[in-house]
């Protein structure tokens, strides 16, 4: 048991389609749920004295999707940035985006430049949205940063750590507590691979348009009991 509330979560927000599919109606229509849980459960963290709050909207695989469905999924972080996160904001919360820049158009482009210009100062809290999002990415493009500082010799090659790599993923962030993936999938799907390397794991059927604040205390319940060792000898 280490009763204790962890520093930062990651969720992977999982199940938009199945939620949809099983109710006769287009994935889309799961997406859209899916963000107004996101809403509540971004607002509810932050209450629990929870620090960071990282999750998983759009990876580098999901443009293998339908055009229909990554242009609605654009549209609606559009919709939902702007609309939704207005309380996040309120509550002084850092939002930060993690993800390649290529492939967004630039009103996507815009509408993220702007959410992280307006609360760029704000000290409560930290939500990093992974949009564009691949782990194999993020190590790749750190890797090339630290290379480019060597090679302008402003680092030397005895100088790069585990806090250097840190400092040049997208985002500088405290390490993953607690993951969370919804809807009964049992992988990482190449999210925050670094991030994650002593997280707890936490796997749940509900699928994500379903989950609330009750199933992400369950989450925290089940964290709370967890024997956090890391590689030691509990005496
Ligand atoms: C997660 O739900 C949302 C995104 C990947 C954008 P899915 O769309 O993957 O839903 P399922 O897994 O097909 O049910
Ligand atoms: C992971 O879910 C990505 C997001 C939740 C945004 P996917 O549904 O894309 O992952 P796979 O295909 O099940 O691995
Ligand atoms: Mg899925």
């Amino acid at each position: 048991m280490n009763n204790e509330v962890p520093r930062h979560v990651a969720i992977i927000m999982d199940g938009n389609g199945r939620w949809a599919q099983k109710r006769g109606l287009k994935r889309t229509k799961g997406h859209q749920k899916g963000a107004e849980v996101l809403k509540k459960i971004s607002e509810y963290v932050y209450d629990k004295k929870i620090k960071v709050l990282s999750v998983f909207a759009f990876s580098t695989e999901n443009w293998k999707r339908d055009k229909e469905e990554v242009d609605y999924l654009m549209d609606l972080f559009i919709k939902a940035f702007r609309k939704n996160f207005e309380s996040i904001k309120k509550k002084g919360v850092k939002i930060v985006f993690s993800g390649l820049r290529n492939k967004l158009s630039s009103k996507v482009l815009n509408t993220m430049d702007e959410m992280v210009n307006e609360t760029k100062n704000n000290k409560n809290g930290i939500f990093n949205i992974c949009l564009n999002y691949g782990g194999q990415d993020e190590i790749v493009e750190a890797t090339k940063k630290i290379a480019k500082e060597v090679q302008n010799k402003a680092l030397d090659i005895s100088e790069i750590n585990q806090e250097v790599i840190n400092q040049n993923m997208f985002n500088d962030l405290p390490p993953i507590d607690l993951m969370i993936r919804t809807s009964g999938e049992y992988r990482i799907s190449n999210f925050m691979l670094w991030q994650l390397a002593y997280a707890e794991l936490y796997f749940t059927d509900v699928l994500w348009p379903d989950f609330n604040e009750e199933e992400f205390d369950k989450a925290l319940n089940s964290f709370g009991k967890r024997d956090r060792r890391f590689g030691a000898i509990k005496k």
